[in-house]
C-alpha cells in the first residue's frame, strides 16, 4: 500500500449528503440511472428523449449518471439543460468520463462539467495525483461537487488491471482503494459483478466513501448481493432505458430493491 501524496479529508462530502437527501426524497431509492441512450445517426430529438426518460422514472431514481452516450452529442447548453431538469427533479448528476489524463486537461474538461450543471464527476485513478487529478479534487471540492473513483470495474475483463498482482502481494484493486482514501474520494466504483470486492472494499473504507454499484441487470450482477455486502447505490442503465416500459421496469426493479427476496 503506498503512503505518499496524503489528501484525505475529514470534512463532511457535501456531495453525500446531496445524495442522500435524494435518495430519501425517493422513498429511500438508491438507483442512480444511466441514461445510456443508444447511438443514433440523428440526435436532433436526443435532449428531448432523454428528458423524456427522465420524466418516466425519476420518481424511482435517486441520481443520473451521464455518459459517452449523450456527453459526445450533446452541447454545453443542452447538457446543461439535460441537467437543469435532473436537478428540478431532485436528482444529482454524475459525470462519467472515467478522467485520465494530465492536470491541465483534467482541469479544463472538469470546468466544463462543472459550467453546466454537473454534482460529481467518475474519475480514474491510474492516473495518479500529482499533476494528474489533484487539481480535479481541489477544484471539485471547493465548489462542492464529488470526485468518484473506479475501483474495480464492472466487466470481465477489469481483471486484466484491477487484478494485477504487485510483488508484495497486494493488486491493483487494493492501491485503488488506497487512494480513495488518501486522496478524500467522495464515492468508489465497484462492479455488482464483484460482490467479494464489495464486501471488503466495505470493511476498508470509511462510511463517508460510498460505494456505488454498476453491473446488476444487463451485466448480470446480483443487485441484491451488492446491497447485502455493503454498496450504497445500484447503476442501471439498459435495463431501464432501452426497456419497452422504462417506468415500468424502475418500478420494478425499485421494489424488488425495497423488499428483497429473502
Ligand atoms: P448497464 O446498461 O450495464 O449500464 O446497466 C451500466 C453503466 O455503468 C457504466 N459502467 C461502469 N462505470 N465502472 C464505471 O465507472 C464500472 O465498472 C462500470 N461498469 C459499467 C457503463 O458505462 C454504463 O453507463
Amino acid at each position: 500500500m503506498e503512503t505518499d501524496d496524503s489528501h484525505s479529508s475529514d470534512s463532511l462530502s457535501f456531495f453525500n449528503d446531496h445524495l442522500q437527501e435524494s435518495s430519501k426524497r425517493k422513498s429511500g431509492s438508491r438507483i442512480i440511472l444511466a441514461l445510456d441512450i443508444p447511438h443514433r445517426k440523428e440526435t436532433r430529438n436526443l435532449l428531448n428523449d432523454s428528458i423524456g426518460v427522465l420524466d418516466k422514472v425519476s420518481d424511482y431514481v435517486c441520481a443520473v449518471k451521464i455518459n459517452f452516450h449523450l456527453i459526445i452529442p450533446l452541447s454545453l447548453g443542452e447538457l446543461s439543460k439535460l441537467n437543469q431538469e435532473a436537478h428540478s427533479k431532485s436528482l444529482l448528476s454524475i459525470a462519467d468520463i472515467k478522467l485520465n489524463d494530465i492536470a491541465n486537461t483534467n482541469e479544463v474538461a472538469t470546468s466544463y462539467l462543472w459550467d453546466c450543471g454537473f454534482d460529481g464527476v467518475i474519475v480514474n485513478p491510474f492516473v495518479g495525483f500529482k499533476g494528474g487529478l489533484d487539481v480535479v479534487y481541489e477544484t471539485a471540492h471547493s465548489l462542492g461537487k464529488g470526485v468518484i473513483t473506479l475501483s474495480y470495474m464492472s466487466h470481465p475483463g477489469a481483471d486484466e488491471g484491477y487484478g494485477l498482482e504487485m510483488k508484495n502481494g497486494s493488486s491493483t484493486y487494493e492501491i485503488m482503494l488506497h487512494r480513495a482514501i488518501e486522496w478524500g474520494s467522495d464515492g468508489v466504483i465497484l462492479g455488482a459483478t464483484r460482490s467479494d470486492k464489495i464486501r471488503h472494499a466495505r470493511s476498508v473504507l470509511p462510511k463517508d466513501i460510498k460505494i456505488i454499484s454498476p453491473g446488476s441487470g444487463a451485466q448480470g450482477g446480483d443487485p441484491v448481493a451488492s446491497l447485502k455486502a455493503g454498496a450504497d447505490y445500484l447503476v442501471y442503465g439498459r435495463s431501464i432505458v432501452s426497456a419497452v416500459e422504462a417506468r415500468e421496469s424502475a418500478r420494478q426493479i425499485f421494489e424488488t430493491l425495497k423488499t428483497p427476496p429473502a
